[in-house]
């Protein structure tokens, strides 16, 4: 399906995003430990606006933890996460809760609700930012959200089957729905933890193209988790490679080397 031209503020039901351009994500010195397993071993960086980036390494290296602790799903043991200029480690309750919106989060696992249309699962992406009493009836989405849900849809070249049940989507446009619940959330920064790994190769081409698109078109800070180090190269402006808990490259995808990616996955072949 190809992909639709980016909206944007351009268009005039789409809310400004102006809160994007104030909401990098800072990651600094996170630490983790499950047990006596050190997973996270002071981890930082940096996400900017209009940037998309890719994080490589191997299995078990700490990538979803490192996600769970940037937006405080799991409690770091030291360091800091700065969304959206605020330091999550000084909110709890209900002003972490809001805190926490600036960031969307797209699963591997696609969480839609099954027997529910694409649209009414993008409406949920708003449902943070309606009054809770409201958000109870899905059924009764306000007309602003189902507006902004169906221009999400249509930004992601969903539109046309936006009443088809989420159940009967192939894995392709089921991701492209769960992108267009994160846009719909007016997130200013997208966590996707690896979108396309379910993908066929077509299909995650396109929804790499389409997260590029949401970085340099629309402002967001798009950081995503990723096993093809190849799509990362082609896609993502920069990447940071871990290994056992730690980066150990950040930088231009034009200047990663092959040699750099390889010595992510070596233990592998070690062991
Ligand atoms: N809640 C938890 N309790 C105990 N150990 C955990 C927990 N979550 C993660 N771990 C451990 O932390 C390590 C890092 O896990 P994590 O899921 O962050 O890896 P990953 O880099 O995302 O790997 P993959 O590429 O396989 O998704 C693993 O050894 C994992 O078993
Ligand atoms: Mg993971």
């Amino acid at each position: 399906m190809p992909l639709q031209p980016a909206l944007g503020s351009r268009s005039s039901p789409e809310p400004s995003r102006a809160s994007a351009l104030d909401a990098p994500l800072v990651i600094d010195g996170i630490h983790k430990r499950f047990g006596a397993n050190q997973v996270l071993k002071g981890v930082g960086l940096k996400l900017d606006r209009g940037e998309l980036l890719a994080v490589l390494g191997a299995n078990g290296c700490g990538k979803s933890t490192l996600l769970r602790c940037a937006i405080r799903l799991l409690d770091p043991d030291a360091g800091s996460s700065r969304l959206g200029g605020r330091d999550l480690a000084l909110l709890k309750g209900k002003e972490l809760r809001l805190a926490r919106r600036e960031a969307a989060v797209v699963f591997q696992q696609i969480a839609l609700v099954k027997r529910r249309s694409a649209l009414d699962n993008v409406c949920c992406g708003a449902l943070g930012r309606i009054p809770l009493r409201r958000s109870l009836t899905p059924a009764a989405f306000p007309h602003e959200v189902v507006q902004r849900a169906t221009i999400a849809l249509q930004r992601v070249g969903m539109l046309d089957r936006a009443w088809q049940p989420a159940q009967t989507l192939s894995g392709g446009q089921a991701q492209r729905v769960a992108i267009a619940r994160a846009y719909c959330q007016q997130a200013s920064v997208i966590l996707a933890d690896e979108p396309v790994s379910a993908l066929d190769p077509r299909a995650a081409e396109e929804v790499m193209t389409l997260l590029g698109d949401l970085a340099h078109n629309d402002g967001l800070g798009v950081l995503t988790v990723l096993h093809q180090p190849d799509l990362a190269l082609r896609h993502a402006d920069r990447i940071v490679g871990m290994r056992v808990g730690e980066v150990v490259f950040d930088k231009p995808s034009p200047e990663v080397t092959p040699q750099e990616v390889d010595a992510l996955y070596q233990h592998l072949r070690e062991t």
